[in-house]
C-alpha cells in the first residue's frame, strides 16, 4: 500500500495498517480546486500514500480527480494503492443521514469506497447543507450510540474499510466503546503529532520543496535525550473547537467539550 519510503502502522481496530504520514487537504485560506488537484498529483510523485480530506475541505472532488489523473499517468497502479480518509460534518451527523453522507463523498472521490471514515467533530447540528462556521442556534447533542451504529453499517457494507472519530476527549471514546460492537481505529486530532511515539501524522503542503522536505522524517532519529527534552515541552491543542462550542449546544465552553482533555 505504502511507498517504499512511509511506513505504515496498524489501525486500533485490527482492520488493517495506515500509511504514517498522511497528506492533508484542507487549505486555510481555502484555494481553488486546481490548485488542489495540483498538489496532490505532486505528492503522489513524490510517494504520498495516505490522504487526508473531509467533506468540509470541498477537497473531494479534486482529490478524486487527481487519484483518476495518477492512475492514467501510470504513478500508481488504481485506486487502491491510496489510503484515503475523509469525515462525517456535523449538519450529517444524525443517523439517517450517515451512509447518505458517505455515499456522497464515494461520488465526490470517484471511487466505491473509502479506507477510513471519521466522525469529524463530537457534535451534531441542523440537517441540511455542510457548512463552517455552523449557527450557534444549529448546534445539537450528539446521539453517540445511533451515530456510531450507522457508522459500523457502512463499514460493514463495504462503503468504508475503517471507521474512527476526531476531535473526541477520552470521555467522549468511553461513550462510543460503551456500545460499539466495532472500536474506532482511530482519534485524529489537530496537534503536532510524534512519529516515534507510535502515531500517525498528518501534513499539509502544496509547495513541492516542503512536501519533499516533510517526507525526509523516515531518513533519521531522535535521540532518546532528545525525545525526553521534547516530552518536556508543555503540549497544547494546535485547535480549541472555539467555533464548536455555543450556548445553545450541548458544549458551552472548551471545557465541555474537551472535558478537560485540553
Ligand atoms: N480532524 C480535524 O479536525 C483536523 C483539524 C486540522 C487539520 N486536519 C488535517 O490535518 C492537515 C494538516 O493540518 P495542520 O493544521 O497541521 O496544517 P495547517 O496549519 O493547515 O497547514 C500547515 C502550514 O504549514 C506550512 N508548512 C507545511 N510544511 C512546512 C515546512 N516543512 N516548513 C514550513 N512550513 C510548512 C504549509 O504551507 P505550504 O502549503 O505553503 O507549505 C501550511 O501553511 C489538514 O490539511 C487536514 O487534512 C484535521
Amino acid at each position: 500500500m505504502a511507498s517504499a519510503s512511509i511506513p505504515e502502522i496498524n489501525l486500533n481496530s485490527g482492520t488493517g495498517k495506515i500509511p504514517a504520514l498522511g497528506f492533508g487537504t484542507a487549505s486555510d485560506p481555502p484555494v481553488d480546486s486546481q490548485t488542489i488537484k495540483t498538489a496532490v498529483l505532486q505528492a503522489i510523485e513524490l510517494g504520498y500514500r495516505h490522504f487526508d480530506t473531509a467533506a468540509l475541505y470541498n477537497s473531494e472532488q479534486p482529490l478524486g480527480e487527481a487519484i483518476a489523473e495518477a492512475v492514467n499517468r501510470r504513478l500508481i497502479g488504481s485506486r487502491r494503492d491510496l489510503f484515503i480518509t475523509s469525515k462525517l460534518w456535523c449538519s450529517d451527523a444524525h443517523p439517517q443521514h450517515v451512509a447518505p453522507a458517505l455515499s456522497t463523498t464515494l461520488k465526490n472521490l470517484d471511487t466505491n469506497y473509502i479506507d477510513l471514515y471519521l466522525i469529524h467533530w463530537p457534535v451534531s447540528a441542523k440537517a441540511g447543507k455542510v457548512e463552517y462556521p455552523i449557527k450557534a442556534e444549529d448546534f445539537a447533542p450528539m446521539e453517540f450510540g445511533s451515530v456510531w451504529a450507522a457508522m459500523e453499517e457502512c463499514q460493514r457494507i463495504g462503503l468504508t474499510k475503517a471507521i474512527g472519530v476526531s476531535n473526541f476527549s477520552s470521555k467522549k471514546l468511553l461513550e462510543i466503546l460503551a456500545t460499539a460492537k466495532i472500536p474506532p481505529a482511530v482519534n485524529q486530532v489537530a496537534l503536532r503529532w510524534a512519529y516515534e511515539q507510535g502515531i500517525g501524522v498528518v501534513m499539509k503542503s502544496f509547495n513541492r520543496e516542503r512536501m519533499k522536505g516533510n517526507m525526509s522524517i523516515f531518513d533519521w532519529w531522535l535521540s532518546s535525550q532528545e525525545v525526553d527534552m521534547i516530552s518536556e515541552i508543555p503540549q497544547g491543542r494546535a485547535c480549541l473547537g472555539l467555533d464548536y462550542t455555543s450556548i445553545y449546544g450541548p458544549y458551552k465552553t472548551i471545557q465541555q467539550l474537551w472535558d478537560e482533555d485540553i
